[in-house]
């Protein structure tokens, strides 16, 4: 019977040492604010980041940060702001992490760390129906819409000149100027520019893309100990299913 018992006492004493163990690794990491894990986005970018009628923030991005920010025992804090904004404060140590359908691109790999890719986007175009923009050859000679520091407005500039080229504080901006006529066609991620065509009759998105990429969540170059912290989350979310069950959620497969 005492056997039995100091055994016992002897196994919970080993579990509780265990658990404290990993609870003083995750403690470790260095964080903006301790005990959470501060997130920059533009939460003007659905299905990845959006904010619901009551002003809570959702979307794929927010849920797959909550999850990892649970494994790494640590409460998800997320600021909202312009997305040239996001990444800079990422770079900045103003954040943790910028989610926010973030590409990885060789330029960005120079000023920030990304993670491993847990999604792929698509540059396309949106026009308004009947227009005689076609295909990426169009574009030449017409104005086109862009978010501010994005992807989509670097490509454009780059392929047809600053001048051609329009940038909004977001994506919902551009597609405003575009059912306005300020501009003739709008250049963003595919995902979005799903939500906003459906949500504004009178548009559609063109058949061509543009240009396909990586997104992966960005941090403060050589903030290694992070870095490894988060594929570490995002490798076991990814296996365990969590991401794809969060990408199905708010993605519905064709
Ligand atoms: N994928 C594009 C980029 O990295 C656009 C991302 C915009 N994201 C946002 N939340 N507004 O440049």
């Amino acid at each position: 019977m005492k056997k039995k018992i100091a055994f016992l006492l002897t196994a919970v004493m080993v579990m509780g040492l265990a658990a404290t163990a990993g609870a003083e690794e995750k403690a470790d990491l260095a964080t903006v604010t301790p005990g959470k894990l501060t997130m920059s986005t533009n939460a003007a970018f659905p299905p990845y980041e959006m904010t619901t009628d009551s002003g809570d923030f959702e979307g794929i991005d927010v849920e797959i940060a909550g999850a990892i920010a649970e494994e790494l025992g640590l409460e998800l804090q997320i600021d909202d702001m312009d997305f040239d904004a996001a990444l800079l404060a990422a770079q900045q140590g103003k954040s943790d992490i910028v989610m926010a359908g973030v590409t990885v691109t060789d330029e960005r790999k120079k000023v920030m760390e990304f993670s491993d890719s847990y999604s792929t986007g698509i540059q396309v175009i949106i026009v308004p129906e009947g227009s005689e923009i076609e295909s990426v050859d169009d574009l030449e000679g017409h104005m086109i819409g862009t978010q501010r520091g994005t992807t989509g407005y670097i490509y454009c500039s780059d392929d047809f000149g600053e001048n051609s080229v329009t940038a909004y504080d977001n994506g919902l901006t551009a597609v405003q100027a575009l059912n306005n006529g300020q501009v003739d066609c709008v250049v963003i991620d595919s995902a979005p520019a799903q939500e906003f065509v459906k949500a504004n009759p009178g548009l559609v998105i063109l058949d061509t893309e543009y240009v396909t990429e990586d997104y992966a969540i960005g941090m403060g170059k050589g903030n290694t100990a992070l870095l490894d912290a988060v594929n570490e989350a995002l490798a076991k979310l990814q296996e365990d299913g969590t991401i794809q069950e969060i990408v199905d959620k708010y993605i519905s497969a064709e």
